[in-house]
């Protein structure tokens, strides 16, 4: 594993399956649907360096691969929030493995959390599962699920990014769930995986439309039409 440690900090590729192997059976075998690939890793921790973010969340981490690979390639700190024990531990296991010193996790829930220390913010449409038809490839079956828990985090999540002070940068991949709030501003988009990857920053006010006006294309909702579910997810390289 610490080959594929020094390979990340050299700027060399490493596939998923080389990475995923850092997991347990189990947790591999839903890395192509619900952990952010490698290479969109490396480039959402760039995106979200590059635009001044040096305090990273990971708003539901999974088992940490954003925060690890991340921590590997930038010189950023990145913390990864995640509901699911099993996924901490594996993560802080991975990290270990990986000398990712700058990668910590926590256990908890977003609607717990205090996000105020961080100055950037990666989101991987994490609160799809609730809403999720397909049951092909969970996660595991140890959360609670339900639409309405699904617009609880969303506007959690929402809230968090409207309290965050001006400068804070958010990296989307797949979308938030809902639209970015009207005080961000899209400065970034590129289609990676058959998907979103957006960077937005925090802006001292909110954009007003006219009424009845739609925002220009820019600054409408970028990926939320975009589901996991449709074809050209990831597939493990
Ligand atoms: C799609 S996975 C993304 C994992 C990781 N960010 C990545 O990109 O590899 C979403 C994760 O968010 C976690 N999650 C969803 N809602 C959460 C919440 N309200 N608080 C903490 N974690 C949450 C889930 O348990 C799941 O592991």
């Amino acid at each position: 594993m610490l080959d594929v440690a020094a390979r990340l900090r050299a700027g060399e590729s490493v596939s998923d399956g080389e990475f995923d192997g850092v997991f347990t059976s189990e947790t591999e075998s839903v890395s192509f649907r619900h952990w952010t690939p490698v290479t969109v890793a490396r480039r959402a921790a760039r995106l979200l360096v590059d635009a001044g973010a040096t305090e990273i969340l990971d708003v539901g981490a999974g088992p940490g691969k954003l925060c690890i690979v991340g921590a590997l390639t930038t010189e950023a700190r990145f913390t990864g929030l995640e509901q699911r024990p099993h996924l901490v531990e594996q993560a802080w296991t991975a990290a270990a493995k990986l000398a990712a010193d700058r990668a910590r996790f926590v256990h908890g829930n977003l609607l717990d959390f205090d996000c105020t220390p961080f100055d950037g913010f990666y989101f991987f449409n994490p609160f799809q599962e609730q809403i999720e038809d397909d049951e092909a490839y969970p996660i595991d079956k140890t959360i609670e699920r339900s639409p309405e828990l699904h617009k609880t985090y969303v506007a959690s999540a929402t809230a968090a990014l409207i309290r965050a002070p001006v400068g804070t940068v958010v990296v989307t991949f797949h979308g938030l769930g809902g639209p970015m709030p009207s005080h961000y501003r899209c400065v970034h988009r590129e289609r990676t995986f058959a998907a979103d990857l957006a960077v937005w920053v925090r802006e001292e006010r909110a954009k007003v439309s006219p009424r009845g006006l739609s925002p220009p294309a820019d600054d409408a909702p970028p990926d939320i039409s975009v589901r996991r579910t449709e074809s050209g997810f990831p597939h493990r390289g």
